[in-house]
């Protein structure tokens, strides 16, 4: 199946980028539907004008409650038609509210090996604790913070000289090929959203 998707992000995008790539290569079958992004700055957006898909700014900052922000977050992809949602260095945490609207439907890429090293700085966490592998994890998304069925995991060695640019450099680029992967199995139904295996 054709996987309609919605791109929550809030930065770089480079996971954007390697999913909309993947597109336009005909390797993985989706149609991003919106991109939206939560900070006015993120290149991700430039990245979705770049590739000709829709793309929202929506500022938290702009909504009295986390509830009212999901809520608008809600509309804006269901008016675009997302059916999946696939969460791209987005750093919020979303309510029970929009979990329930995307009910296993929402996936999520983490720079560690789950359940190591959550929240928001796996890379200097994994590096200060010394652990000699990492990598990282597409997981399925649920009410936790980095909590969720874990759809694919992929290990990156810690090197003895590694700083967190060049140990988050091999991550990054496991991590592009390890979420259009997922997404790709997603399409071809080799995986298959929790409750639903
Ligand atoms: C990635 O490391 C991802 O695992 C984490 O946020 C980062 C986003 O990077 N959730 P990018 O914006 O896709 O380049």
């Amino acid at each position: 199946m054709t996987l309609e998707l919605g791109v929550l992000v809030s930065g770089n995008g480079s996971n954007l980028q390697a999913i909309l790539d993947a597109i336009a290569a005909r390797t993985l079958d989706a149609r991003v539907r919106v991109v939206v992004s939560n900070q006015p700055g993120a290149f991700a957006v430039e990245r979705a004008r770049q590739a000709s898909v829709p793309s929202v700014v929506c500022s938290h900052k702009d909504y009295a409650s986390r509830q009212a922000f999901d809520q608008r977050l809600i509309e804006l992809l269901q008016e675009a038609g997302a059916e999946w949602i696939v969460l791209a260095g987005f750093m919020r945490i979303l309510t029970p509210e929009f979990m329930q609207a995307f009910k296993g439907r929402v996936l999520n890429i983490h720079p560690a090996l789950l359940p190591a090293f959550p929240g928001t700085h796996a890379i200097r966490q994994a590096l200060a604790y010394g652990v000699k592998i990492t990598g990282c994890t597409v997981h399925w998304v649920d009410s936790g913070v980095d909590s969720g069925p874990i759809v694919l995991q992929e290990a990156v060695p810690v090197l003895d000289n590694d700083t967190e640019e060049s140990l988050g450099e091999r991550i990054h680029r496991a991590e592009h090929a390890l979420f259009v992967d997922a997404l790709r199995k997603l399409s071809q139904g080799s995986i298959a959203p929790p409750g639903q295996a």
